[in-house]
């Protein structure tokens, strides 16, 4: 029954922008007090003796999602660029990057304003702000940033083309566009080809369905409690579902193979 309604976004493209809006709205009110800064999968590292992400201890409750972040944004040098994040939920992702990574500035934009409400609240870091924003038309001039980063966000979009096109035209030249997210495996090959007909050159393209599920897997017990402890039982299922907890919808998608969880450095 859930799997049905989950398809529903995913066919009509415009029930899935109010979907996902919306459902980024209320889930921000539903855990507005409990202390969450990022709502991804995550990511770990595969192999025993890869070396540990050093973080500050209040960091390491939420270290899979911020490995996530990591890997992602640490595949290109940051420091003295300005870069923007499209779809920073509760904004961990923007300020990781800001304090680990020392980009010169660092923009985060949502299109929840509830979200964007609880970054401005919680981050006070110089040259780190937030503001509301459509990442199918994004109020920035042509040329604004070196970078932009898109972490598990695009899968609510209604149209992809827009928001490759949008990064595209926010990008200096030989800007990059770090890019990671989900996808139905038959739907990769249409997106490889949307990323460059908006003008992205692929400069490197990695499968991470298997450290995400990894993280999945270890993050399970945390993200178990946090619903329980916080969410109305109404609700229990479909946050469960969200949070990828094991044996639902998208952990099990990971895990058959049927959805592909990729990173793309792209180059303008
Ligand atoms: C799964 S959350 C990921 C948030 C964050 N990147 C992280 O990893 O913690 C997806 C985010 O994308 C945002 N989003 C959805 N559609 C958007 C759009 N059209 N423009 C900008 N943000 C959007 C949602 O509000 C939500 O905060």
């Amino acid at each position: 029954m859930l799997d049905k309604v989950l398809s529903v976004p995913y066919t009509l493209p415009f029930a899935k922008k109010f979907f996902w809006t919306n459902w980024y709205n209320l889930f921000a009110s539903l855990f507005s007090d409990v202390n969450i800064s990022f709502m991804n999968y995550g990511f770990a590292e595969l192999s025993p003796t890869a070396a540990k992400l050093n973080l500050n201890s209040h960091d390491e409750s939420e270290r899979y999602c911020l490995q996530l972040y990591h890997h992602v944004a640490s595949s290109i040098p940051l420091n003295d660029k300005d870069v923007l994040e499209v779809g920073c939920g509760r904004g961990g992702g923007s300020s990781f990057i800001k304090r680990y990574l020392s980009p010169k500035s660092m923009t985060g934009v949502d299109i929840s304003d509830n979200n964007v409400n609880l970054c401005k609240k919680k981050y006070a870091i110089p040259n780190l702000s937030f503001g509301h924003g459509d990442a199918e038309a994004l109020k920035f001039a042509d040329g604004s940033f070196d970078v932009v980063v898109n972490v598990e966000s695009s899968h609510c979009y209604r149209n992809i083309s827009d928001f490759f096109s949008e990064s595209f035209r926010v990008l200096r030249p030989d800007g990059y566009f770090l890019y990671a997210d989900f996808r139905p495996q038959p739907e990769i090959n249409d997106l490889l080809n949307q990323l460059k007909q908006a003008g992205f050159t692929l400069v490197k393209q990695e499968s991470i369905a298997a450290n995400v599920l990894a993280a999945m897997d270890l993050e399970n017990h945390r993200k178990s409690k946090i619903i329980q402890d916080s969410i109305p039982k109404i609700l229990h299922g479909l946050t469960s579902t969200f949070a990828g907890i094991e044996g639902t919808h998208y952990y099990q998608g990971f895990k058959s193979r049927d959805y592909e969880y990729f990173f793309y450095l792209l180059q303008k």
